[in-house]
């Protein structure tokens, strides 16, 4: 299998502090495509940081990070940009969808910024997308208008937008009651297996964590069991 994202010996410390903090300490990671990958560990234990590091949206203090080939530690923004619009879907707890746009708008938003699609074409996609997740006759509504559940898919489906070759959930179960966690285990496991993105969700769900395909656990910003 193809290796969609590679960390090495990667570190984050906080020097703005007045005693540097370490959020993440020489991680060494491979996520392949296809992968439905779970990261635990207690609140504090840098799993966030780590998540944040793949995704590009923080930059490591030493160590290197591999996207789809591209080494993106040494990349310009403009690079770590385009890498994270074009490879990368977030999920985070708390939706955050845009209240005034519909759901279709929502998803339309990653495609946009891309520009690569016309606007029949973006349309089209946002449909399918949000058809795929259940969410047929639910296109035009808002988020207000939505259950947590609803609004939810809609942010996945918002995260596929733009095919990403990974997924990065930020305990996108949450919020939700256990109905809606099931769901959303079932969809990130389908879309892994199926479809071939790679999904790597981090989780306190201990239900969660037996659905996934292999689990790391954090300690004090370490990676320190691989199941
Ligand atoms: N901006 C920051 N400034 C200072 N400390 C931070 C900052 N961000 C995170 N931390 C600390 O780093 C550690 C790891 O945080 P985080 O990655 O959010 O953990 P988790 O997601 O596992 O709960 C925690 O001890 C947290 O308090
Ligand atoms: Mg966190």
């Amino acid at each position: 299998m193809n290796n969609v994202i590679t960390l090495t010996g990667v570190t984050r410390v906080l020097q703005s502090e007045e005693i540097p903090v370490t959020l993440v300490s020489d991680a060494s990671l491979t996520v392949k495509a296809g992968e439905f990958l779970g990261i635990r560990g207690t609140s504090g234990s840098g799993k966030s940081s780590l998540l944040y590091l793949m995704g590009l949206l923080d930059q490591p203090t030493s160590g290197r990070i591999n996207i789809a080939g591209i080494d993106v530690s040494t990349a310009t923004e403009k690079v770590r940009q385009e890498t994270r619009l074009e490879k990368i879907g977030f999920v985070f707890q708390f939706h955050f969808l845009l209240q005034e746009f519909s759901a279709l708008d929502n998803v339309m938003l990653p495609m946009r910024r891309l520009g690569k699609l016309s606007d029949a074409d973006m349309r089209t996609r946002a449909e399918k997308l949000l058809v795929s997740l259940g969410l047929e006759g639910k296109t035009r509504k808002k988020p207000g208008q939505m259950s947590g559940g609803e609004r939810q898919r809609v942010a996945i489906a918002r995260a596929l937008a733009n095919a990403p070759m990974v997924i990065l959930a930020d305990e996108p179960t949450g919020n939700l009651d256990s109905k809606n966690t099931a769901a959303v285990i079932d969809i990130f496991r389908k879309l892994a297996h199926e479809t071939g993105v790679a999904v790597v969700a981090v989780t306190h769900d201990t239900e969660f964590a037996t659905k996934t395909d292999r689990n790391i656990v954090m300690k004090d910003g370490k990676i320190v069991e691989e199941q």
